[in-house]
């Protein structure tokens, strides 16, 4: 028997507990040996529910425990994650963790600390939710140079702009829609101003680099500035508005960013609705590959999670490899990049819109008072010094 604590007994910790609970015989056959959750830390008491007798409020008890070979930190935020998962681990206790606030800001030094001591400090659930992403990277895409990542990563915001896409509905209530059913951050801010895609893009480029990608160098913008009439503007273009975490290889320049992107409605990534996520990963050998599936909410990453208890269990004594240098990767700035834009400026100013951008394409306004229009691929600097003379409603990406 493997005995194994968890740290933080919310949605996703609950939801470890009934996938071991729900597969134990499988569990237990593909490791070799039955998994118990022997300890279960939370400051909170649940009388009534038989995980009672497992819990504490004392770290230590999980920390002095030589039994507990694996500690599962499922409680978010940086601290006091950070804290227990290193005690942890230099105890000599594999870790396990969802927690992409942990793994964006201090994953280099606690996969250092894994290798050292010959142990895991896994995080597939971090990105993507259950979606297999992480191993992936790590084990079966190692032959390939990846020049892209373009990834749907937050299921709160994929499920905000579906519903107001198809029904109309309103940021508000989508918001509220969406954190009772468990997909948001205690704190929504995280996942409509892009920070929490942010961190998982940072995780993805970091795993597919080899180098450290610090998530504060990465140029990011939510959803906030995103209304139904971009929206209407999207459909009348036959696209859709996603918000997007993207890594682009140029040569030896590395392009990070967390962005809407207005897509054509026949790209891959147009059709990922809901609370899903998508991952597009190109590599100059194996071409396009994309990863779907269920990107936040309980069951899905708590399968997830399990997947790396599994391997942790399976691997007690070797390190599975995971890594990346601790020295920080230089990104690209993205002002320097050519992309394509839709903009929409106030008045009619058609005539100063067409001397400003050549090859720009003039819309049909869905709203009187305004001019839209596309400009061709341009520099981000570009895009900033030719809409300085405009009164700028808003700008958004495209790929339509
Ligand atoms: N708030 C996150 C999301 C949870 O909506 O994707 C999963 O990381």
């Amino acid at each position: 028997m493997i005995k194994i604590a968890v740290l933080g007994y919310g949605t996703v910790g609950s939801g470890v507990v009934h996938v071991l609970e729900t597969n134990k015989e499988l569990i237990a056959k593909r490791v070799g040996d039955s998994i118990e959750v022997s300890r279960v830390l939370d400051l909170r008491d649940f009388e009534g529910d038989p995980i009672q007798s497992k819990i504490t409020h004392n770290y230590d008890d999980i920390l002095d425990d030589d039994e507990i070979k694996i500690v599962v930190e499922v409680m978010g935020g940086v601290e006091p994650a950070y804290t227990f998962v290193k005690q942890a681990l230099l105890k000599g206790k594999h870790v396990c963790t969802s927690n992409k606030a942990l793994v964006a800001d201090k994953g280099s030094e606690l996969l250092k600390i894994a290798k050292d001591k010959n142990i895991n400090f896994l995080f597939e659930a971090s990105v993507g939710g259950g979606i297999p992403i992480i191993r992936p990277l790590h084990t079966s895409l190692t032959a390939e140079e990846i020049t892209d990542i373009k990834g749907i990563l937050n299921g709160t915001t994929n499920y905000m702009l579906t519903k107001m896409a198809d029904e109309g509905a309103d940021y508000d209530v989508v918001l509220k829609d969406a954190q009772a059913k468990g997909y948001a951050e205690a704190d929504p801010t995280a996942d409509v101003e892009g920070y929490d895609a942010c961190r998982k893009i940072a995780i993805l480029t970091s795993l597919a680099t080899g180098s450290f990608v610090d998530y504060n160098d990465i140029n990011t913008e939510g959803i906030t500035k995103i209304t139904k009439t971009d929206m209407d503007y999207a459909a009348m273009l036959g696209g859709v508005i996603k918000l997007i975490g993207a890594t682009h290889k140029e040569g030896d320049k590395i392009y990070t960013y967390v962005s809407p992107v207005m897509f054509n409605k026949e790209h891959p990534l147009a059709g990922v609705s809901d609370v899903f996520n998508a991952i597009f990963v190109k590599g100059n050998m194996l071409g396009d590959a994309m990863f779907y599936g269920q990107g936040a909410g309980k069951d899905a990453t708590a399968s997830a999670v399990v997947s790396d208890i599994i391997d942790e269990a399976r691997n007690l004594n070797s390190n599975l490899g995971y890594t990346w240098d601790e020295t920080k990767l230089n990104l690209a700035d993205v002002d320097t990049m050519a992309s394509s834009y839709f903009v929409r400026v106030k008045g009619d100013v058609k005539d100063a819109v067409k001397s400003a951008f050549a090859g720009v394409k003039l819309i049909d306004s869905v709203v009187d008072g305004e001019t839209a229009f596309l400009t061709g691929e341009i520099t981000g600097s570009e895009l900033k010094s030719k809409t300085a003379s405009f009164d700028v409603i808003n700008i958004v990406k495209t790929e339509l």
